[in-house]
């Protein structure tokens, strides 16, 4: 979804953010996935707090399960959506704003959050690093950057040609293929577990073949894979040229959002 005509910034910027969540929905495995994997977790007596809630289509499944919702939702147009759809709903609250700027009156036994970019940490990931409260759990606890490596000539594609590759060099492109058939992972770049963080390495790519590299989002809880780029579409492959043997990310956080930095060596 695209905004076509010119809007003052403020409003195009919480439209467009908008939209991108309406987009999320188009994934129905993800949802799935994220239900299964909740569904052994979720009691009658818990308080859980989603940390940004979207529309509260998991809002309203937590709701059916546990004894309280507070749902967390940052964009205003959301927000305003989430307060008229549980307006009179007994078990849900709404909160407009950050998430690290909450402070619940009860104790969480479980923060629900769906906060991962298709580079893991490119997106809100951080902001459960600076909550002001400490839940007793965090569903999912953890994910993962792979990275590995293609041959264009190989991949045949109309788009990311051998030709092309180089002048996309620095880039980190989403989407550039729609999809690797048997796609196998080099190694893993970065690693994201609560509450400890954040930790990246070095790719090293010596002695291996190939041009076009490719990174892949893995989401897990308790070690158990929940969803891998593309087999849930709403995170994409990322591709970027090779342009040497060994490469790393950098995550700058700055005014509530992660910045990414490619530096190869
Ligand atoms: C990928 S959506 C997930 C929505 C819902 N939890 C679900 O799984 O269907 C992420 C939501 O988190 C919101 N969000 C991102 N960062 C946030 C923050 N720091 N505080 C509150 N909401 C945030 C976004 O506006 C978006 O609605």
């Amino acid at each position: 979804m695209e905004i076509l005509n010119d809007l003052p910034d403020d409003r195009f910027l919480e439209l467009d953010a908008f939209l991108s969540i309406l987009s999320i929905y188009e994934d129905r495995t993800r949802t799935r996935r994220l239900q299964r994997g909740l569904r052994p977790l979720l009691r009658p007596d818990l308080v859980v707090l989603e940390a940004g809630a979207g529309l509260g289509h998991m809002t309203a499944y937590l709701a059916r399960r546990v004894q309280r919702v507070y749902a967390v939702e940052e964009n205003a147009l959301a927000c305003r959506y989430l307060r008229h759809r549980f307006r009179q709903h007994p078990k849900v609250q709404v909160l407009c704003g950050p998430v690290e700027t909450v402070e619940p009156p009860e104790p969480i036994d479980l923060v629900f959050q769906e906060l991962y970019g298709p580079l893991l940490y490119d997106e809100s990931l951080a902001a459960l690093e600076r909550l002001r409260f400490r839940p007793r759990a965090v569903f999912p606890d953890s994910g993962a950057l792979e990275y590995g490596l293609l041959d264009s000539r190989r991949l045949k594609d109309p788009v990311a040609r051998p030709d092309i590759l180089p002048l996309l060099e620095g880039a980190l492109v989403a989407d550039l293929v729609p999809e690797v058939p048997r796609f196998r992972p080099l190694g893993t770049l970065c690693t994201w577990h609560w509450p400890e963080g954040l930790h990246c390495g070095e790719a090293n790519l010596a002695g291996r073949a190939g041009d076009l590299v490719v990174l892949r989002l893995v989401v897990r809880h308790n070690g158990r894979v929940l969803c891998r780029a593309v087999e849930c579409p709403n995170w994409p492959l990322v591709f970027t040229y090779r342009a040497g043997d060994r490469f790393r990310l950098q995550f700058v956080y700055e005014d509530a959002l992660s910045r990414v930095q490619l530096e190869w060596r």
